[in-house]
């Protein structure tokens, strides 16, 4: 595996396979790699002949009170699970080179209507800092295939409404999300909790099941199963940012009519922003 920080190396490199006629796929993460990753990067490789996995902290994304620099950071373990897999390239660029000029003057892109609401709503900008990064790393690396984890269910429908809206000739693969035998979702920020709280936290991913359970024997009752499921996370001491079921494609709020749903939850263990979902097909 070559790891890469420099821009005009990782260009060279991608000339030189592009030339050999060599399909490539992306994998971008910000790194403290999980087994959830490590799926995103093997599925990669059944997509292409190379394979380039980033890891880059993009401050762009978060908020003034968000983690940014309590992120975790572990270079070394990353770095030698992704050699195991045989991972082509690790490009590992500073912030300097993502943003020379700085965040106050940096072009963006915004992905409106698909980015508002949920995580959206909660974390304003956020988006907008993961759309702007994501397209300079395709614009780096001009992956044919780039693979994003379905637990970031709402990144994922932005990611392609944006590749769709502006013909960036990559296609948007969504991998399933991996989990912890108890059903937690696998996250980096999970390496916050205790391991009680990890125990609590299995709540989010059961309320979502048995709301999944309630669409599938026929209730729509949406409201009612929403305000049920936030009573639930709440008596079980989380703090629910929001728990929705929306129209699986489009995240706009369910209609009696359709039939592909997303149950999209978040909330709060202490200060620890969980977030999780389940696709239901009735
Ligand atoms: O999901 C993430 O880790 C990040 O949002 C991403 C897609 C790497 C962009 O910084």
């Amino acid at each position: 595996m070559q790891s890469i920080t420099e821009i005009k190396s990782l260009r060279s490199q991608i000339r030189a396979w592009r030339q050999a006629g060599l399909s490539v796929a992306l994998v971008p993460t910000m790194g403290n790699l999980h087994r959830g990753h490590f799926s995103l990067v093997e599925k990669a490789k059944t997509l292409a002949d190379k394979v380039v996995v980033s890891i880059f902290v993009n401050p762009m994304q978060f908020g003034a009170n968000e983690d940014l620099d309590n992120y975790p950071r572990t270079l070394d373990a990353d770095k030698q699970g992704l050699a195991d897999l045989e991972t082509d390239i690790l490009f590992i660029p500073s912030v300097e080179a993502i943003y020379p000029n700085g965040l106050g003057v940096q072009s963006f892109v915004d992905v409106p209507g698909i980015s508002m609401g949920y995580c959206g709503g909660s974390r304003p900008g956020h988006f907008k800092g993961v759309a702007t990064v994501v397209t300079k790393l395709f614009n780096l690396v001009q992956p044919d295939y780039a693979c994003f984890g379905e637990k970031d269910f709402q990144q994922l429908q932005v990611v392609k409404t944006m590749a769709r809206d502006l013909s960036i000739p990559v296609e948007i693969i969504g991998v399933p999300t991996m989990r912890e035998v108890s059903g937690l979702a696998m996250s980096s920020r999970n390496g916050y909790l205790s391991s009680d709280e990890k125990q609590t936290a299995t709540i989010l991913f059961n309320t979502l099941n048995h709301c999944a359970q309630q669409l599938k024997s026929g209730n729509k009752a949406f409201a009612t199963l929403e305000a049920d499921a936030k009573a639930t996370l709440e008596s079980a001491g989380l703090k629910p940012d929001y728990f929705s079921i929306a129209q699986r494609d489009t995240l706009k709020a369910a209609t009696l009519e359709d039939t592909r749903f997303v149950i999209l939850a978040a909330a709060f263990l202490g200060s620890v922003r969980l977030i999780d979902n389940i696709q239901v097909e009735v």
